[in-house]
């Protein structure tokens, strides 16, 4: 055991005492029945571990006492998602492409309108906050207002998020495409305002949507923006739908595969985060590995548009960048515990190990997004962005279970990913402060 230096109330304004799980690795999860997690004034993690450990380095600290059916866990880390597809989230298509000329370039185009964008952007990332997310990496749509309400609206609620303006410049509808050139001055001139603001929790990504939306002037734009700011990330999607790959091959005849349109821009490397990948070969994804891109696996969207079978466990072997998405809209919901489930069961011949899908949703996700030094568990020094839940047998339960319920760590995981409900989030908190609370429940 580590010895703990003594905790002064002026370092330590909250500690907070109950069951706490967090990642350790892909494969180790801490757990403590009966824990603390100390928070310094910061915000930051002075200590996490059992009780018994902990309590006496504590001095005139104050003590949050959990309820016996709460559970203390890192925020949730989504690695995709769409913040204009909120309300059209759960419309079925055939496939990618016509949903998204169905239901989604229409949507997005309603963002013209300030107020909308506002009303959108504000339920957007108040309900990121009840899901318990509290890292996202977020599309916006291509208009430059609305992608500045959405990054005030993050900025007043206390979100940590990595957005930005969606680029397209061709095969969309007109009113969401603009030329090469005004996207590269606006995204640019909306990265030197928000990159790094509030304290951090604020980061710019360049957005091009996909390749079918975007010109090689685009992308050759994107790739010198990339130079010119090396700690800004690049996000778009890649490989998820097969008749989507057809048209890429077709429009980009020169590209042996997907990956090497994006790689021959130089729109791949560190922080840049791939949503999909589902279709990729292996080559393409020992180029991925070598560039040190991300990939971000989107199980409840792959399902919804029968997208395909991403290869899990391969990609867990090559040990490349990954996290959850949900990518709503194609997703239908933003609670990464179900995304964790649907993960699980999209490998119908494997089962993943629950630790592993806990470890992706939480700190693989904050390593995909570059951020891993900082969030994802609670080692001392690390934000302290975490959840608290309550757990079935308590009033916001599925079933009112008269009995109790086993009490280990892996069945304790087992039921969070099976049966974890959004109403099982109780309080989230970033950096230390709370940023949601579940209004009050009346019972009968
Ligand atoms: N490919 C291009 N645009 C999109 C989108 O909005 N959602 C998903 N899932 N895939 C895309
Ligand atoms: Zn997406």
């Amino acid at each position: 055991m580590t010895s703990h230096t003594p905790i002064t109330s002026q370092r330590v304004p909250r500690a907070y005492r109950g069951a706490i799980l967090h990642a350790l690795s892909q494969n180790e999860l801490a757990y403590f029945a009966d824990g603390l997690l100390v928070v310094d004034s910061e915000g930051l993690v002075v200590a996490c571990g059992p009780w018994a450990e902990l309590k006496d380095t504590l001095h005139g600290v104050a003590i949050t006492q959990c309820e016996p059916h709460q559970l203390i866990v890192p925020g949730f880390v989504d690695t995709h998602v769409h913040l204009p597809q909120m309300a059209v989230a759960g419309c079925q298509a055939p496939s990618l492409l016509e949903w998204l000329d169905t239901h989604i370039f229409a949507e997005e185009a309603r963002f013209a309108d300030a107020d909308y964008a506002r009303t959108v952007s504000e339920w957007f990332l108040t309900e990121l906050l009840a899901n318990g997310t509290t890292l996202a990496n977020v599309f916006l749509t291509s208009h430059p207002g609305a992608s500045q309400i959405a990054f005030e609206t993050a900025a007043r609620l206390g979100n940590r998020v990595i957005m930005g303006q969606t680029l397209m410049d061709r095969q969309a509808p007109d009113s969401l495409l603009r030329p090469a050139d005004q996207l590269l001055r606006e995204t640019e001139s909306l990265c030197r305002q928000w990159h790094g603001a509030n304290g951090g929790r604020i980061q710019y990504a360049w957005v091009p949507r996909f390749a079918l939306t975007s010109s090689e002037e685009l992308m050759s734009g994107l790739g010198e923006l990339r130079r010119q700011h090396p700690t800004v990330y690049l996000h778009t999607h890649l490989s998820e739908q097969l008749g989507e790959i057809a048209v890429v091959k077709a429009q980009f005849p020169w590209a042996t595969d997907y990956t090497q349109v994006y790689e021959r821009f130089g729109l791949l490397g560190s922080r840049t985060i791939l949503a999909h990948g589902i279709h990729l070969c292996d080559d393409e994804l020992v180029r991925l590995k070598g560039l040190d891109a991300s990939l971000a696996h989107c199980p409840s969207s792959n399902f919804f548009l029968k997208s395909g079978r991403f290869r899990l466990m391969d990609v867990l072997r090559r040990q490349l960048r990954l996290g959850l998405g949900s990518d709503v809209g194609a997703g239908p919901e933003l609670f990464l515990l179900t995304v964790m489930k649907d993960a699980q069961y999209m490998q119908s011949d494997t089962l993943v190990p629950l630790a592993t899908l806990f470890y992706l949703a939480t700190l693989g996700g904050a390593e995909a997004l570059h951020q891993g030094h900082r969030l994802g568990n609670f080692e001392s020094g690390k934000e302290a962005d975490f959840v608290v839940l309550d757990l079935p047998a308590t009033p916001v339960s599925l079933y009112k279970s008269p009995v109790q319920s086993p009490g280990d760590s892996e069945a304790l995981l087992s039921r969070l990913v099976y049966q974890g409900h959004q109403h099982w989030i109780s309080e989230t908190y970033i950096r230390g402060q709370r940023v949601y609370q579940r209004a009050a429940i009346v019972q009968d």
